[in-house]
């Protein structure tokens, strides 16, 4: 893989990566031609300052608080109907007014969005069940507001503007695809939600020419039952027919281990196969430390129903039939190493087990999962985690550029889409270096 590298470049081991910048800026010596990012998911790719200093600002925005000290909101035209286990419904606008500064209730809505804490973390979330808790908690405190029409459109536009300032390229995104509400209270299907976020990514490459693209990944809650699978599984072959330029395939998203298997959904994710139809698995398996439970063996289930990546993988070191196999194949693991830490299955990165998969030659892509719940951005902080958490110390330029390669390499894009995005993607890392003078 190496050939790939020009030779001058390779010997350039004294460079090293700045941190990336946290401001806003666009800044040239931040791009380090980071290619795409194929791990992130839908409402979690925009800072969350942008959710309360935008989208709470607009009129119409209610919200209560729940008896266990978390926020719901919901646009409406009129007085909406109460939620249980919630307060009486404020109007955001209201409220505020009432308010000399409201600097405070803005800090605590943020807060109330992201696992970001000023507190000691370890304190804060002593163990991966008090910390998965609290990330669904902000979940459903950040619904309201991003399942809204108006919210929804430009939450996705200003996601796609976050990465593509920290110099993404292309981009598939794990999708719930949920109904998605007006003022009046009407909702959409997941079609038109779809064809929502075909809009906007046409917009915003007619907007920005060296953006490549965005492919989706259409995704369900692993908590429901059989039946409720079987018919997600129909919506997505669904949209893979009406949608083939954007849909990229199907997966399953909350945490695993509290989860049912792969395996307990075996019916409903063999209905394509048992039609003749195409729809290519991108599942998330092995984002565990637990050895031999029922979910531990959700990664050869994976690869038994020919996914296409896997995400996380971080339990593939204690495979190794399906990390054999995933290397003969060419099933790209995608790591996420922010989200691995903050997430509680490795403390120290240097111990990550991708440092093993990356000594090895292992198919690997980094990605950055769900930035805005973490109180990060983009994909140069994952980067940078890597490069020199678990890159070790002979991590060099020759490592971001593999990477960065492999992130078009193992996209889901046909192979003369590839060819595409790769020349693009030299056109800007010469940019980037010949910019920084190396
Ligand atoms: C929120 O962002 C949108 C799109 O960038 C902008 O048009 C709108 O004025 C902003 N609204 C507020 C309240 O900041
Ligand atoms: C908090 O309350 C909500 C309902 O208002 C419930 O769904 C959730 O599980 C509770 N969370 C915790 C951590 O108790
Ligand atoms: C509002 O309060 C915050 C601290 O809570 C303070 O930093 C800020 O300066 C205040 N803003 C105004 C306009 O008084
Ligand atoms: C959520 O926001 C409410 C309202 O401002 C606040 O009282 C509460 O402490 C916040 N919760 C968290 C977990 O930050
Ligand atoms: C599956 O879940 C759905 C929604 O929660 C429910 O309506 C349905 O009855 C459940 N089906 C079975 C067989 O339990
Ligand atoms: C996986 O791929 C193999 C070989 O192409 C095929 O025979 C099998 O039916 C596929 N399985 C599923 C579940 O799609
Ligand atoms: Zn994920």
């Amino acid at each position: 893989m190496e050939s790939l590298l020009p030779t001058s470049l390779i010997l350039l081991h004294k460079w090293a990566p700045r941190p990336p910048q946290r401001n806003n800026k666009v800044d040239a010596e931040s791009h380090q031609g980071n290619g795409g990012a194929l791990h992130v998911h839908d409402f979690a790719m925009v800072e969350v300052e942008w959710l309360v200093k935008n989208a709470t600002y607009r009129p119409h925005c209610y919200m209560c608080f729940t008896d266990n000290h978390s926020v719901r909101f919901i646009f409406s035209a009129r007085p909406p109907a109460a939620l249980p286990r919630c307060s009486p419904w404020t109007l955001l606008e209201n409220l505020r007014a009432k308010m000399v500064n409201s600097t405070e209730l803005d800090n605590s809505l943020m807060a109330n969005m992201t696992l970001f804490t000023d507190q000691d973390p370890e304190l804060v979330y002593p163990s991966q069940d008090v910390i998965w808790k609290t990330f669904e908690q902000c979940f459903r405190a950040l619904w309201g507001l991003v399942t809204y029409a108006p919210v929804f459109r430009d939450y996705y536009y200003q996601g796609l503007s976050q990465f593509y300032r920290d110099n993404v390229m292309y981009m598939e995104v794990r999708a719930l695809l949920p109904e998605i509400y007006e003022l009046d209270g009407s909702t959409h299907d997941p079609a038109w939600t779809l064809k929502t976020y075909q809009e906007v990514t046409r917009q915003f490459t007619a907007e920005h020419p060296d953006f490549f693209g965005v492919r989706m990944i259409y995704t369900i809650h692993r908590g429901v039952n059989a039946s409720m699978m079987a018919g997600a599984v129909e919506e997505a072959m669904k949209l893979q027919r009406d949608f083939p330029d954007i849909m990229a395939g199907f997966d399953m998203v909350g945490r695993e281990d509290s989860g049912r298997p792969l395996w307990y959904f075996k019916d409903a994710l063999s209905l394509p196969a048992g039609r003749g139809v195409t729809l290519p698995y991108f599942f998330h398996a092995g984002e565990t430390d637990l050895e031999g439970s029922e979910v531990d063996q959700n990664l050869l289930d994976a690869l038994l129903f020919n996914t296409s990546r896997i995400g996380h993988g971080f339990a593939l070191l204690r495979h190794p039939v399906a990390k054999g196999l995933s290397r003969k194949r060419g099933v790209a693991v995608e790591v996420c190493p922010i989200s691995n830490q903050v997430m509680k299955l490795v403390k120290d990165l240097r111990n990550h087990p991708a440092a093993a998969l990356m000594s090895e030659n292992h198919p690997l892509v980094i990605s950055s999962d769900d930035p805005g719940m973490f109180g990060s951005s983009g994909l140069s902080y994952d980067f940078y985690e890597a490069f020199v958490g678990f890159g070790g110390m002979r991590s060099n330029l020759g490592s971001l550029i593999e990477l960065s390669i492999n992130s078009i390499r193992y996209s889901s894009l046909t192979p003369k889409q590839q060819q595409k995005a790769l020349a693009l993607w030299q056109r800007k890392w010469d940019t980037f270096v010949s910019e920084n003078a190396f």
